[in-house]
């Protein structure tokens, strides 16, 4: 099984060959980290649409985590294009975190479109390394679809939970590893060296739950789902919430 999943690996690389050519040179790096920004850009509008149940009713209680200054402070890990904010509670100040400056133009728009929510500020740094973030200084952390692509996930978690205030939420919504005896699984392993370069470094295969299981939060609020979305591999998502 394992010689026939390479060789299926090797025909996908195949037809991105200009990429792994790109890649080869040091080029598709500065080009993916472009590019990647407005690709998201519309793919976020058609996601948000098929998932709009999932993500209204997952983020319906973020009300409920308002700290002592009587407004909600939110930071945002791998925060994108903004696909999030029309999701937030009127008043909700962000801190937006993202490693690739590229996306902000698109998150101006997005600010715009969403005048309910205050950016407080957007800082180019990784979700491992969130240094300028006090400890303890939010009400609640929310990350989708960033948990594929991280170096750590393990770290990732780690400062989430540093930064959360004791008795805040974080919230995640990402796509998951199928069940190991289903097509979908057979055909993300296929799929996964060649979307991985061509997506950021998005992985197919991440089993994220074990992370947020180890994760070492008070509460987990889990819940595994198929998603509506018209690309089989990205279909098994996780979502939920945790309490710190
Ligand atoms: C697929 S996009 C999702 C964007 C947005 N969260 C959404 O749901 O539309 C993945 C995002 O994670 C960001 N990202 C990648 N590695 C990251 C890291 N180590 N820490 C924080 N964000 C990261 C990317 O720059 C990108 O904005």
């Amino acid at each position: 099984m394992s010689l026939l999943i390479a060789a299926l690996q090797l025909g996908v690389s195949f037809l991105a060959l200009p990429v792994y050519v790109l890649n080869f040179l040091g080029l598709w790096d500065p080009i993916c980290k472009r590019l990647f920004p407005f690709i998201m850009s519309k793919l976020a509008v058609d996601y948000n649409k098929k998932m709009q149940q999932h993500k209204r009713e997952l983020f319906s209680n973020l009300g409920d985590f308002v700290g002592p200054s009587g407004r909600l402070t939110l930071l945002e890990i791998g925060c994108g294009t903004g696909a999030n904010f029309q999701y937030y509670p009127r008043g909700c100040k962000v801190t937006c975190v993202d490693p690739n400056p590229h996306f902000q133009q698109f998150l101006s728009k997005s600010l715009k479109e969403n005048d309910h929510v205050e950016c407080e500020r957007f800082l180019v740094t990784s979700g491992e390394e969130m240094a300028q973030v006090a400890t303890g200084s939010v009400d609640v952390v929310v990350c989708t679809l960033v948990l594929c692509s991280v170096r750590s996930t393990e770290a990732v978690l780690r400062e989430a939970k540093r930064v959360l205030r004791q008795g805040g939420a974080f919230y995640f919504m990402e796509h998951v590893t199928g069940d190991a005896s289903s097509w979908i699984f057979f055909f993300q392993q296929i799929y996964d060296p060649t979307w991985s370069r061509l997506f950021d470094g998005c992985q197919l295969t991440r089993e994220t739950w074990k992370d947020l299981e180890q994760a070492g939060f008070a509460e987990l609020k889990l819940r595994h789902i198929m998603a509506p979305l018209t690309w089989n591999p990205v279909k098994p998502h996780i979502l939920g919430y945790a309490l710190k």
